[in-house]
């Protein structure tokens, strides 16, 4: 297989022709949004020790060395011509870095660090325990997941085994989908009495990427998983609340309960200082959607206009004449940062239900 030249961000590397998957080791284009956005954040957070865990060709490790400063950075893959590939690409851009040919859980048993990138194929899932063993406290974790059907809805049972609880397709599908990815994380750091504070939280095309500021102590444990609570579900009609309930207060059929994280995705001092710091490097893009990630309103989900209408057999709505409605009438209401056809609002779902009819 023929090589290529990439150039991405402030540096050059060689990977092997031919698309993404195909490929002896893996690159995808198409993550470069991903991966400005990650370089953005590790250069605000500002880590000492980083590990680009699965790293391929090393596009992503070489990038926080060159463009986020990062004083030690350690790359690694288990593939063994992914690792001659990073040496390479490595000496291409005249960095110095710690390279190793590892199965990442491995590696993380033996090394501890300050920035953990999970980067998988598929599900971060079997890497979580390793990952919340070796980060420090302190220190900041970003996890790719892009077995997106597991945690977004299409099959439940996945998810269950692979984050522990079942996943719903509910209209507000994809923010819980982030949050049983950060109820896992914070599940697997409690083992090891650390914790993960979610900062940036966020899915796009086909993944979900998650970051977050880890700290140590049993306390920090227990607050935390004060955030946590229920979501019961009703499928019959599009019935939602926070809260355990086993029949739906709308219509009165089974519901369907989830628990999960709770609290905030998205810290917004930290998301604004990202977005700043995007914009001047000229990741307009990136900071656009940081930036509305700053909106978000603290629900734990949306209300999508068209699922609610389907379920109704109600015509669809515009949303910003839900907004209005639901704000004359004294509720607090803002369209979703995940979603242009969906709102957050303080007003319980029959309010909702009445606005769309
Ligand atoms: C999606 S790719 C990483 C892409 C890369 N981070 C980027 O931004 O281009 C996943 C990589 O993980 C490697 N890998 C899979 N299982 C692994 C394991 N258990 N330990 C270490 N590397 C592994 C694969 O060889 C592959 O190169
Ligand atoms: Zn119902």
């Amino acid at each position: 297989m023929g090589m290529e030249n990439i150039k991405e961000g402030d540096v050059e590397i060689e990977v092997h022709e031919g698309r993404s998957y195909d490929k002896e080791v893996f690159y995808n284009p198409k993550m470069e949004f991903d991966r400005n956005l990650s370089v953005v954040v590790v250069s605000v957070f500002g880590p000492r020790k980083v590990c680009d865990a699965l790293s391929a060709s090393g596009i992503r490790g070489i990038r926080y060395k060159k463009e986020a400063d990062a004083s030690e950075v350690w790359l690694n893959d288990a593939n063994l011509k992914a690792s001659r590939l990073i040496h390479d690409n490595m000496r291409k851009n005249s960095l110095c870095g710690e390279i190793r040919n590892k199965d990442a859980a491995v590696l993380l048993r033996e090394e501890d660090f300050d920035f953990i990138d999970l980067d998988p194929f598929g599900s971060p899932a079997e890497f979580l325990d390793s990952a919340a063993g070796s980060i420090r406290s302190g220190g900041l974790i970003g996890v790719t997941a892009t077995d997106t059907s597991s945690f977004f809805g299409t099959y439940p049972r996945v998810s269950r085994r692979r984050y522990g609880r079942k996943s719903m397709k509910t209209g507000y599908n994809k923010e819980l989908g982030l949050r049983i990815l950060v109820s896992a994380v914070i599940e697997s750091l409690g083992r090891y009495k650390k914790t993960f504070y979610p900062k940036i939280c966020y899915f796009r095309e086909h993944y979900a990427r998650i970051f977050g500021k880890v700290a140590k102590g049993g306390k920090e444990v227990q607050e935390n998983f004060r955030n946590f609570g229920y979501i019961s579900h009703c499928f019959s009609c599009g019935w939602r609340d926070s809260g355990f309930y086993k029949n739906c207060k709308y219509c009165g059929n089974q519901t369907e309960v989830v628990n999960v994280y709770m609290g905030k995705l998205n810290n917004q001092n930290f998301c604004r200082a990202v977005a700043e710091e995007c914009g001047k490097r000229g990741f307009d893009e990136e900071s656009e959607m940081v930036n509305n990630l700053t909106e978000d309103m603290e629900v734990p989900y949306h209300h999508d206009i068209h699922y609610i209408a389907k379920k109704h057999t109600i015509p669809v709505k515009k949303t910003e004449s839900i907004i209005e409605r639901l704000c004359e009438c004294g509720y607090k209401t803002k369209k979703s940062v995940y979603s242009p056809t969906a709102v957050k609002t303080e007003a319980p779902f029959d309010k909702v239900v009445e606005m769309i009819k």
